[in-house]
C-alpha cells in the first residue's frame, strides 16, 4: 500500500517533461562560439548592453520568457515551417512572424539609433537565441508535423519525438557542459569561418533545409534508436552549433561595424 502511495506522490515528477526547446546547452554553445568571433567593436557594444553577462549567459532568455503571457506574441519567432521543396520567398509568410522575420526585426532595432536601451537589450537577447534556434534543423521544418514534434520515436527505450531528439536528447545525453562542448567542437580555419559567414539569413535557411531533409529521412515513425543514431548524426549537430555561433558573430559584427 505504502509503495502505491509513494508512486502516486512521484507521478507528477515522472510525467514532468521539459518543453521542446533547442537544448539550453546548445544555445549556450552557440553564444560561446559567437563570443569568440566578435570584432572588438561588437564585443564592446555587447558588453555595454549586457552589463557583463556573456552571449552564452543570455542565450536562453527567449525561452525563459515563453511562459509569461506578455511575450506570447514572440513564440512563433523561434522557428519557420514551410515545404522543404520550396524556397522561403515562394510561400506566404506567417502573419504571426517566424524566425526569419524575427531575426530581421532584432537586427533592425539594434541598428536603430533611436531605439531605447531596454529595447536594444531585449532584441539583442532575442537575436542570440533566434540565430541558435534557426540552426536546429527542425526549426526550419514542415508544418504538417510541426517540425518533427508529431513524429514519435523511442530513444533508449523512452518515448520522445524527432524534434525533441534534436532539441535536447542528443545533446543532453552527451553529458557535457556548454564550455566543454564548445571546447570540443572542431576548429575551423579562418577560410572555413569566412565561408560559413557568407550570405544572408535566407541563404542560411536554404542551406539548413538541406540538413532538415536529411534529418527527416533519418528515421521512421515509431523507430527505436540507440547510440548509433547519435554517432551517425553528431558531426552534423556539431556543425550546426558552429554555424550558429559564427553566423551570430557575423550578424553582430555587421550591426556594430
Ligand atoms: N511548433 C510548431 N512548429 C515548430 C517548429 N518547427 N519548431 C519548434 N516549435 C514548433
Ligand atoms: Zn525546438
Ligand atoms: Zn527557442
Amino acid at each position: 500500500m505504502r509503495i502505491y502511495f509513494l508512486l502516486l506522490l512521484l507521478l507528477p515528477s515522472l510525467c514532468w517533461s521539459n518543453p521542446p526547446v533547442w537544448s539550453r546547452t546548445g544555445h549556450r554553445v552557440v553564444g560561446e562560439v559567437a563570443q569568440e568571433h566578435l570584432s572588438r567593436k561588437a564585443r564592446k557594444a555587447v558588453a555595454r548592453l549586457l552589463g557583463g553577462e556573456t552571449l552564452a549567459e543570455v542565450s536562453n532568455f527567449a525561452d525563459d520568457i515563453k511562459s509569461d503571457t506578455t511575450y506570447r506574441g514572440y513564440s512563433p519567432w523561434h522557428y519557420v515551417n514551410f515545404p522543404l521543396d520550396k524556397a522561403y520567398t515562394e510561400v506566404d509568410p506567417s502573419p504571426y512572424g517566424d524566425v526569419v522575420t524575427g531575426i530581421r526585426k532584432c537586427t533592425e532595432v539594434l541598428k536603430d539609433p533611436d531605439a531605447s536601451r531596454d529595447q536594444q537589450v531585449f532584441y539583442l537577447k532575442m537575436l542570440v537565441h533566434l540565430v541558435g534556434d534557426m540552426h536546429q534543423p527542425l526549426h526550419v521544418g514542415r508544418a504538417e508535423d510541426r517540425g518533427g514534434n508529431d513524429i514519435q520515436l523511442q530513444y533508449f527505450d523512452r518515448g520522445t519525438n524527432l524534434h525533441r531528439l534534436w532539441d535536447s536528447n542528443l545533446i543532453d545525453d552527451y553529458g557535457m557542459s556548454y564550455t566543454e562542448l564548445a571546447q570540443s567542437l572542431p576548429r575551423w580555419s579562418k577560410a572555413q569561418i569566412k565561408a560559413a559567414q557568407q550570405g544572408d539569413v535566407l541563404d542560411w535557411v536554404e542551406e539548413i533545409q538541406e540538413v532538415t531533409r536529411g534529418v527527416y529521412g533519418s528515421v521512421n515513425t515509431g523507430e527505436k534508436i540507440y547510440y548509433a543514431y547519435r554517432y551517425t548524426w553528431w558531426d552534423t549537430l556539431e556543425e550546426q552549433l558552429l554555424l550558429g555561433g559564427v553566423r551570430l558573430a557575423a550578424v553582430l559584427n555587421e550591426i556594430y561595424g
